[in-house]
């Protein structure tokens, strides 16, 4: 492609936090256009970037010519058909996550991925912070050994993004009333770090999964306290069809477990990480909450040993100790540039591989196969859920064969 990309984005809330690290890549990748559903969104973008093409109907932007990527970031039960549409319409994809809310989506993305030939990254930016591409660095060096497990949690009270203004309910607090949040509704964030470690569908591949959710108790508070307690949503009733939290198992073909919670709706301070792996030579804990460090004990090379007849007991150290040999290149030469990008510098390397995915014709670090297999969590766990705790099969995105290319 000789032109920088041309990229247009849907869904101009979350896709506007992706301009400064569009800045970073100017020659490599532009934003053209811009469709959302809200002219006042729209009118908020002119005025920030003269020149920008904007419209409210998603069509316009596929029909011209002049696009050649989009990144789809509109709410997250529009993400599938609208990446779908934009293949169909010969559009390379960058969409926010989930990839799919449905294994039927996840199918359908993987088939029109494979019979375009065209580019689709699901923007997972939780790969790309600083802690959790120096866990892979490490792991992929073979530190922690043949690792066994792993967890990963998003815990996160997101009952503030639940109503509008005006005390209707946003498309998340729609969203948290449905089948969709008596499950584990958001996987990707915790899964995607924790299955690029393994080496899920590079070696490895998710074999089953179980998922139990709790009651819900949140939200219908936080109502009352908002509404007055004679709202209909105020009621228990109102959210019949949610939980609080959603705790997942996944056995992997290798043998190994990897734990996941998601909450986005129990009271508690924010913290990004929640994460853990565990190997047979080293061990990781992420930070409980933003002053504490990152923990690992490594054989070898940390403090104390777990071998037979070793005097001195293994110790946890702060991960950054090891930053100055494992620190992963891209953040070492980059992360000043990328922290202030947005989203713990996930944003800025998300794009760059993304444009260097379409400029190189490349499969992209999170492809199709990675985002369905993450994805597909959402709807296998709430038939889990339906079936009392049974666990289901996953599928096999890769069909059992190697990556194309
Ligand atoms: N990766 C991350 O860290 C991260 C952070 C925030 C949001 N997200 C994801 O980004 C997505 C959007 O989240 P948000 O917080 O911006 O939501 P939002 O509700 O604030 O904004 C959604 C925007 O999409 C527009 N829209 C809705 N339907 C549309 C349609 N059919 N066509 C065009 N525009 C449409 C709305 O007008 C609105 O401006 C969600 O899937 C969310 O999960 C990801």
């Amino acid at each position: 492609m000789a032109h920088p990309i041309r990229l247009a984005v849907v869904g101009g809330n979350r896709g506007g936090n992706f301009t400064h690290a569009l800045k970073a890549f100017e020659s490599k990748i532009r934003l053209d256009a811009v469709c959302d559903l809200s002219e006042e969104v729209l009118a908020h973008w002119k005025q920030g970037h003269p020149g920008i093409r904007t419209t409210t109907r998603y069509e316009t932007l596929l029909e011209d010519a002049e696009i050649d990527a989009v990144l789809v970031a509109t709410p997250m039960q529009l993400h599938a058909p609208q990446a779908l549409q934009a293949l169909k319409a010969g559009k390379h994809v960058l969409s926010e996550v989930i990839a799919a809310c449905t294994l039927d989506e996840c199918w359908e993305l993987v088939e029109t991925v494979e019979k375009t030939g065209l580019t689709y990254m699901m923007a997972e930016n939780y790969c790309y912070t600083r802690e959790a591409m120096m866990i892979k660095h490490m792991a992929e060096q073979g530190l922690f050994g043949d690792a066994t497990y792993a967890e990963g949690a998003y815990i996160h009270d997101c009952r503030s993004l639940m109503y509008n203004p005006d005390g209707t309910r946003t498309w998340r607090g729609k969203l948290s009333g449905t089948q969709i949040r008596r499950s584990n509704g958001y996987p990707t964030h915790s899964l995607g770090p924790v299955s690029q470690w393994l080496g899920i569908t590079r070696g490895d591949r998710f074999k089953s999964t179980t998922t139990f959710v709790t009651r819900e108790a949140a939200r219908h508070e936080w109502a009352q306290t908002l509404l007055g307690k004679d709202h209909p949503d105020a009621q228990p009733a109102a959210w019949d069809g949610a939980a609080d939290s959603a705790s997942t198992l996944i056995e992997t073909e290798k043998g190994r477990v990897i734990l996941l919670r998601v909450d986005s709706a129990s009271p508690r301070p924010h913290n990004m990480t929640h994460y853990v792996l565990q190997g047979t030579k080293g061990a990781y804990i992420s930070p409980r909450y933003h002053k504490e460090s990152a923990l690992v004990w490594l054989e070898g090379l940390g403090k104390g040993s777990a071998t037979p007849h070793s005097k001195e007991h293994p110790e946890w150290q702060s991960l950054w100790d090891f930053a100055d040999r494992y620190e992963h290149p891209r953040w070492k030469k980059h992360g000043e540039q990328a922290k202030n990008a947005g989203h713990g510098g996930g944003d800025f390397f998300e794009l760059e591989d993304f444009a260097d995915a379409v400029l190189n014709q490349k499969l992209p670090p999170i492809d199709v196969y990675d985002a369905a297999t993450w994805s597909c969590i959402t709807p296998l766990s709430g038939l889990n859920v339906q079936k009392k705790g049974e666990p289901l099969d996953v599928p096999d995105f890769l069909r059992g064969k190697k990556r194309p290319g």
